[in-house]
């Protein structure tokens, strides 16, 4: 028999889309785990779907994803699918600059108000080269940057 365990996971803060200026806002509590992090140029924000966080979304284990030319249904983890059983957002960004609690990025795939559940800084180390990645067929145009 398998024991499925559960996990807490706390809410750091907050992503903020305004009109000319996209940020993460780090409640006080977590200030002080931000320390250094001006000094790196990209970083992963993880966040919580939260929309997608209902029984319905989190059952849906295949799903097709859009925008493809030729529409194949996949599994959740094959795929950056909202809809999924834990649904954990990630997105590289830039780090454009910090102002006391507020990371200021590029841009980011996650709504205005989406809890967010910690950051991380990204290092050189964990990319891949082009020639090394695997894709099925249907991501492959990706590679191209489209
Ligand atoms: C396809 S998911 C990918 C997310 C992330 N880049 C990843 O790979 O885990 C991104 C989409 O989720 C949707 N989305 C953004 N914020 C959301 C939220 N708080 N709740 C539900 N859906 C959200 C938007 O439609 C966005 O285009």
């Amino acid at each position: 028999m398998i024991t499925m365990a559960s996990f807490g996971v706390h809410q750091i803060g907050v992503i903020r889309i305004e009109q000319d200026a996209c940020y993460v806002e780090i409640f006080q509590p977590f200030v002080a785990g931000l320390r250094h992090i001006e000094k790196f140029s990209h970083i992963f924000v993880i966040w919580w779907i939260s929309l997608r966080d209902n029984p319905q979304d989190r059952t849906q284990l295949l799903v097709t994803p859009p925008k493809l030319e030729k529409p194949v249904e996949t599994g959740v983890f094959s795929c950056r699918s909202p809809s999924r059983p834990n649904p954990i957002g990630l997105t590289k960004v830039e780090l454009v600059k910090v102002k006391n609690n507020r990371l200021y990025i590029d841009r980011i795939d996650a709504i205005d108000g989406t809890p967010v559940l910690d950051i991380k800084p990204y290092l050189p180390g964990e990319s891949v080269p082009l020639d090394k990645i695997k894709l099925p067929e249907w991501f492959e145009h990706l590679k191209n940057g489209s």
